[in-house]
């Protein structure tokens, strides 16, 4: 009887039930809140996931640069629809290394997190050079320039040392392999023995065609070729993660 009395006294009395409301969210909030802090993570390790090679990193760099996330996502929803059309649903540790991450929510083009392997390198340079000679009806840009723009690798492993310092594990090695490293995937008669030693799956080749200049467009179809492919979803176990 007396708690129906005092509600009553609540429900009438609207600074009372402000204080009320707040004291109530303050102890929700805490609750959802505190365990984050004693977390050692929240994201689960999957097998496979490793860092950007460097000269992923560049055409990562470049990817965001142009802007391409304003038309592609990189975040495969568990809905079937999603998943039949694009593959195995994300996983919160294939983006662990992304900083900025790309999920997004626009979706003008289709999704890219599984993109890599998909279609050819040749595929990928004549689609960024000239989108509707392969896809008539594409809304996509031209992105032929960054076939012309030679890389600037002066930087790279400073872009190595600024990953690391929000929590990319990077060795010491890799950052001062890094330029090394960069040239050696993208030059297939290269010794990439080191590059594959330090970055697991790392596929060398000669991404633009062009032998003579190392490229933009060498980065960004690096790239957009390793995406999605580090972690082998034939022996992962989505109930219990690895087998
Ligand atoms: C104005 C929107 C727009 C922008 C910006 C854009 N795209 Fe696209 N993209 C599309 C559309 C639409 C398609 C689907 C038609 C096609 O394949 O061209 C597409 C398709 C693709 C595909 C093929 C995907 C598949 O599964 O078939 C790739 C790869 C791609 N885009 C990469 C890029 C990259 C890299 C950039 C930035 C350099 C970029 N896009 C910028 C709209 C865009």
């Amino acid at each position: 009887m007396s708690v129906l009395k005092n509600h009553s006294k609540l429900e009438k009395n609207a600074t009372l039930l402000l204080i009320a409301s707040l004291a109530v969210v303050t102890v929700g909030g805490i609750v959802e809140i505190a365990p984050l802090f004693y977390l050692q993570n929240t994201v689960e390790k999957v097998d496979g996931m490793r860092p950007y090679t460097p000269l992923e990193l560049a055409g990562r760099n470049i990817y965001v640069r142009e802007g391409c996330y304003a038309c592609h996502s990189q975040m495969i929803r568990p809905f079937r629809d999603e998943v039949e059309r694009y593959g195995h649903y994300s996983l919160a540790a294939e983006s662990m290394y992304d900083h900025s991450f790309q999920w997004g929510s626009k979706r003008t083009g289709p999704d890219l997190a599984r993109v890599g392997q998909r279609y050819s390198n040749e595929w990928h340079v004549q689609h960024l050079i000239e989108p509707r000679s392969v896809v008539p009806e594409s809304v996509m840009p031209s992105y032929a320039f960054l076939k012309d723009k030679p890389l600037d690798t002066s930087e790279i492993s400073a872009h190595l040392v600024a990953n690391r310092r929000v929590g990319v594990p990077y060795t010491d090695e890799m950052v001062a392999n890094a330029e090394a490293d960069l040239k050696a995937q993208a030059d297939p008669d290269a010794d990439s023995s080191g590059l594959e030693s330090r970055y697991p799956k790392a596929k060398a080749g000669n991404f633009d065609g062009n032998k003579q200049m190392l490229t933009e467009m060498d980065a960004l179809v690096a790239y957009l070729q390793m995406l999605g492919t580090l972690v082998d979803f034939s022996t992962y176990d989505d109930a219990a993660g690895y087998r």
